[in-house]
């Protein structure tokens, strides 16, 4: 029965995609369950680096299902580029599953995305221009197309053309461009349909059955608890459930059924983007941890910003995604450090907050509380098991575990797959 649902706590590219692949070979499937190409995950296997942004992580591990769950959006030009991409490495993924309920990320929703965030000018959210937002509304607005809907050309055509009603008069009169051509947008879609035919299937059921027969399933969240819609720094946040509740919706995979829930926690924060980030760092700190840390986009190739890391965030992500394992990332990248701010409060006007303050104007101008620990100044990278650490080491991962309310069960020590020290089994006892 086990499900492991895997989640980011803070803003993203905390390694979620490195998680998930040391897991690999004791997962049955992953389902990736949010988002769509505007995630980017960076897998290091034997030296070769492997960028994936639609497919799960797990495509890369040969006996994993991987599975594209009805809550993704899908791209279904960037799924094919990746799929081929694979293929030509010598990786097989015919395995792949995709829901017939996913919606496809449509061209005009590309184009609607970038308009309009040229459009909010200086209140831009930087998104990354891949028609998430909109697509994620048109569901909403119930105007969007489903996986299915490629299955028959009438009712893709008049979706289409329902959707370009509103569309093209927004494009054409508010935001000053042409209209778009409704069967130049369907006979794109058609031209990927025999390619897409065997990928389709119902998932939720596949995976219920799964389920029945004890196989082991995670479910990898794109983006992180402070990008989720709901529970994130709204509105610069994206457009879907990227906390552990969404693995639920997204998947079709019913809340009993989950046993265990990961958070990837990198050992700083980084944020692409606009919007609040109390420990952002505008000093030498954040460059170093920029360039030791390799902090710029998989998706983008924007610079991230950068911060020391928040405990106050580690502690929300425990108790919105009802955390029972994180797994602790880039602790090497603090080895060149003399010592290391970690903020444990935030000061809003002179108030004390532990928690999260309740409005966002307050998150806006939370002025962290630092405790400073000493740093370790060796290379801890090649350290496979967690007394191998250096005592300063051993002593942050204590303190940080201490304040987010869970145990560490995973410290990741470097990039490449071996690079982890595992201290407790996440799948144990599940
Ligand atoms: P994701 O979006 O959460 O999957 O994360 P990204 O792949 O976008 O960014 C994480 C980056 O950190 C990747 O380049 C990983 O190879 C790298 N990484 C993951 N864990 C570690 C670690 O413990 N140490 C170091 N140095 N790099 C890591
Ligand atoms: P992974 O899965 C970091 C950010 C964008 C922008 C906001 C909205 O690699 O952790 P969108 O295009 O989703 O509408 O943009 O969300 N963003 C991410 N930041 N990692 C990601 O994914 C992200 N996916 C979206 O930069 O601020
Ligand atoms: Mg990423």
């Amino acid at each position: 029965m086990p499900v492991i649902v895997l989640v980011g706590a803070q803003w993203g590219d905390e390694g979620k995609g490195k998680a998930t692949d040391l897991l690999g070979d004791r997962l049955d499937y992953v389902v990736k369950f949010n988002g769509g190409n505007n995630a980017g995950h960076t897998v290091v296997i034997d030296g070769e680096k492997y960028a994936l942004h639609l497919l799960p992580s797990g495509i890369l591990s040969p006996n994993v299902v991987p599975v594209i769950g009805n809550g993704v959006v899908v791209d279904l030009n960037v799924l094919f580029q990746e799929i081929d991409g694979l293929e030509a490495r010598g990786i097989d993924t015919s395995r792949l599953r995709i829901s017939a309920n996913a919606h496809v990320i449509a061209a005009y929703n590309r184009s609607m995305d970038k308009v309009s965030e040229r459009f909010l000018g200086a209140r831009r959210i930087g998104t990354t221009g891949r028609g998430i937002g909109p697509t994620y509304a048109d569901k909403m607005n119930r105007i969007g197309i489903r996986v299915q809907d490629l299955f028959d050309e009438s009712i893709l055509r008049q979706k289409v053309t329902a959707a370009l009603a509103f569309k093209n008069q927004v494009l054409s009169k508010i935001y000053n461009r042409s209209a778009v051509k409704g069967e130049e947008v369907v006979q794109e879609l058609l031209s990927y349909v025999d390619r897409l035919r065997p990928y389709v299937a119902d998932t939720a059921l596949e995976l219920s059955q799964a389920l029945d027969r004890d196989k082991v399933v995670l479910c990898e969240a794109g983006q992180a608890t402070l990008l989720d819609v709901d529970h994130g720094t709204y509105p610069f946040v994206t457009s879907s459930n990227a906390t552990a509740g969404g693995a639920c919706t997204g998947s079709g995979i019913p809340p009993t059924r989950i046993d265990r829930v990961v958070a990837v926690l990198k050992a700083f924060t980084s944020r692409v983007g606009e919007g609040p980030f109390p420990t952002e760092l505008h000093d030498k700190y954040g460059d170093y941890l920029r360039e030791v840390g390799h902090e710029y986009g998989t998706t983008t190739g924007r610079p991230r910003r950068i911060g020391w890391l928040d405990l106050v965030i580690g502690r929300y992500a425990q108790r919105i995604n009802g955390v029972t394992d994180f797994a602790l990332t880039k602790l090497d990248n603090y080895d060149g450090l003399d010592e290391i701010p970690v903020c444990v409060a935030y000061d809003v006007n002179g108030v004390r907050h532990e928690e999260m303050p309740i409005n966002q104007t307050d998150f806006h101008h939370a002025k962290p509380i630092y405790e400073t620990l000493p740093g370790w100044k060796q290379d801890i990278s090649g350290c496979r098991k967690f007394e191998e650490l250096p005592q300063q080491a051993q002593d942050f991962v204590h303190f940080v575990e201490q304040r987010i309310g869970a145990r560490i069960s995973i410290v990741g020590v470097g990039p490449g797959r071996e690079a982890v020290i595992e201290r407790h089994s996440v799948l144990g006892g599940v």
